[in-house]
């Protein structure tokens, strides 16, 4: 029998390359999803030197027929991980509606398109994961960005309710700080405070993330729908103060 496919978006690199492996280790037979050519072929190429069945292929996801078709060209997809994702730090006052449109194309409308193509061909069992971010709370400096991802949440939901009928589960992840390159650009002050803010006092790792993203993909899961699993240390619970 062929493997199950999972096809992971923005697999090319920090999250998405984690998830790649993890899911290939699993046992699936993985294509990674990336706008970044180089990046996915140098990447899948090291995976596939590791004994791992990955393959490539780039595509540029906010072009809608460009996703659509990726879809179309694989057989059922088992499961389909929406990690691409684009981020943007900008003062309240500069945002500007194109910004918003920008990262609304990407964050939200890529997801929903693949989401909405892989689903007319996936049989029972298989599995959607969306990767949101603890900002779908509320964060300052990036309102675009947040408000895509609190969308991407209200869309797992909807989504979720559509499909579970078709015996396909739908449901997202919500990491906080991550240690990828974007977290080593912080300011050593700037990072301490963030992490004053963690219970467990220290960033989650890609490999956090993978495995989450491995558990509700895999094929036993049966039986969680429309679920955001904060990936947070637990700085979601708030304060410590009463
Ligand atoms: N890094 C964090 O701390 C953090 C925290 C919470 C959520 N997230 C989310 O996790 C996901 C992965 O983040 P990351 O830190 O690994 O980012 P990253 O920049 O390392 O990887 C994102 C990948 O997505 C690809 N991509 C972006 N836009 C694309 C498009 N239009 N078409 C195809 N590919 C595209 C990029 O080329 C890149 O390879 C994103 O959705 C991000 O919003 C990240």
């Amino acid at each position: 029998m062929n493997p199950a496919t999972a096809l992971v978006t923005g697999g090319a690199s920090g999250m998405g390359l984690a998830i790649a492996a993890r899911l290939a280790r699993d046992g699936f037979r993985v294509v990674i999803a990336d706008r970044n050519g180089p990046l996915a072929r140098q990447e899948a190429e090291r995976l596939r030197a590791q004994g791992l069945d990955v393959a490539e292929r780039v595509a540029d996801l906010a072009d809608e027929a460009a996703a659509r078709a990726l879809v179309r060209e694989q057989p059922p997809l088992a499961a389909l991980i929406n990690n691409a994702g684009i981020f943007d730090e900008r003062a309240f006052f500069d945002v500007a509606s194109d910004d918003y449109r920008r990262m609304y194309e990407v964050n939200l409308l890529a997801a929903a398109t693949l989401t909405q193509e892989a689903a007319r061909t996936m049989r029972p069992g298989a599995k959607i994961v969306n990767v949101a971010s603890r900002a779908c709370l509320g964060a300052r400096n990036h309102p675009h960005y947040v408000a895509s991802k609190a969308a991407l949440v209200g869309y797992t939901r909807a989504a979720a309710m559509e499909l579970a009928p078709r015996g396909i589960l739908v449901n997202a992840v919500a990491p906080g700080l991550i240690d990828t390159p974007l977290l080593r650009n912080l300011t050593p002050q700037r990072l301490a405070a963030q992490l004053a803010l963690q219970p467990t006092g220290r960033a989650g790792s890609v490999e956090d993330v993978a495995n989450a993203v491995s558990f509700l993909a895999a094929p036993h899961m049966d039986f969680i729908a429309g679920q955001v699993l904060f990936l947070d240390g637990g700085k979601s619970l708030g304060g410590s103060g009463i």
